[in-house]
């Protein structure tokens, strides 16, 4: 079940995720929105009721910024977050750990 909805909302997420990066320009509007793509899974303060996602509250920024590289350079693989990572940018991803480290 939760397999289910994690593959729902994967399809979902990663289009708005798709469409929100194509346009990317880095405005703080765009941030929110990178964000928001994030928040749909991981959840608002980076706790989700979904058992097949990881926390990101209270997590280190070092921890969190190694794994979103891991998932980008392909040494860490996950059916979703390879994607993801592929579409952000360094500076993206700095920005969006950040916040996370920060909840
Ligand atoms: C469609 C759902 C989805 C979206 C959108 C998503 N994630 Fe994830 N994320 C996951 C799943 C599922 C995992 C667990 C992957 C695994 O099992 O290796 C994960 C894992 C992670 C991890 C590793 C956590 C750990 O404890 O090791 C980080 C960091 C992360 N995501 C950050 C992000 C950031 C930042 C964004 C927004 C740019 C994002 N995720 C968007 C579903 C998502």
């Amino acid at each position: 079940m939760a397999k289910m909805i994690n593959k729902r909302i994967s399809r979902y997420v990663l289009t708005g995720l798709y469409l929100s990066i194509m346009s990317f320009s880095a405005t703080a509007a765009d941030d929110d929105k990178l964000k928001n793509m994030c928040m749909a899974c991981h959840g608002d303060n980076g706790v989700n009721p979904y058992q097949s996602i990881p926390d990101l509250r209270g997590q280190s920024l070092i921890y969190l910024r190694n794994q979103m590289a891991a998932f980008k350079n392909g040494e860490r693989q996950d059916i979703t977050m390879s994607k993801v990572a592929q579409l952000l940018s360094y500076d993206d991803i700095n920005r969006l750990t950040k916040y996370f480290s920060e909840q």
